[in-house]
């Protein structure tokens, strides 16, 4: 899969990228990210990317020419599934949405910033908005790095394990059971004997009662 990122600050990604599982996975080419800085698309003699809005007090809008030039060579030389924008009011991002973008093979993400971007290129431009929760951030990289880490675990060959992904809170509606590792008393509080018996199916049989209880408990919404 291969991804282009719009941003005013392409550094910010540097260090979500270089580690872990999106590092991994950037490595065996599994994800192909692209980092495009969009004060080189600004053809205003200062390289100015932002301008006030008309009709309006405070706040600097994203002009529409940088944003549009950009996307329109990105797409001039591929067919792109989305062209997503991060924004507060977009839909929110769920597992289900995830696992849905993990499909497709080329995307775009333009990172919002300042008050937004000029409504033409909402229009004429992005394909959806997605916001990463209703709280306003100052900038839309992180939820960029969000979308990002979130569809790049569950590409095949990105988690080792690839059980582990499947398995994860969510995948199937529920929040994910509790888990332990050694040792089996630690400070006098045991693993429940069920996960030390060796039986499987029973086992497997408690993991869903607890999944589903904690479902119940923790995140009604879901259930
Ligand atoms: N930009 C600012 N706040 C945001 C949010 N909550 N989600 C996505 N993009 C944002």
């Amino acid at each position: 899969m291969r991804i282009d990122i719009i941003t005013l600050f392409p550094e910010m990604f540097d260090g979500p990228f270089g580690h872990s599982i999106v590092k991994r996975a950037i490595d065996r080419g599994i994800v192909e990210i692209h980092l495009h800085n969009l004060r080189n698309w600004s053809t205003d003699k200062h390289k100015r990317v932002d301008d006030a809005p008309f009709g309006g007090k405070g706040g600097m809008l994203l002009k529409a020419q940088p944003i549009a030039d950009c996307i329109d060579e990105l797409k001039s030389q591929r067919q792109y599934d989305e062209v997503f924008y991060t924004s507060p009011d977009g839909i929110l991002l769920d597992q289900a949405g995830i696992n849905q973008y993990s499909d497709y093979k080329n995307l775009i993400i333009l990172c919002g910033h300042y008050k937004g971007i000029d409504e033409r290129i909402r229009e004429h431009y992005i394909t959806k908005e997605f916001s990463i929760g209703d709280y306003v951030l100052s900038g839309g990289e992180l939820a960029a790095m969000v979308l990002v880490d979130g569809i790049t675990r569950i590409i095949p060959g990105a988690i080792n394990d690839e059980m582990s992904a499947l398995s994860d809170s969510f995948q199937d509606g529920l929040v994910a059971p509790p888990a332990y590792t050694r040792p089996k008393i630690f400070k006098g509080w045991e693993v429940p004997p069920i996960l030390l018996s060796g039986d499987e199916k029973k086992i497997d049989e408690w993991k869903l009662e607890q999944s589903i209880h904690r479902t119940k408990i923790r995140r009604p919404n879901l259930s």
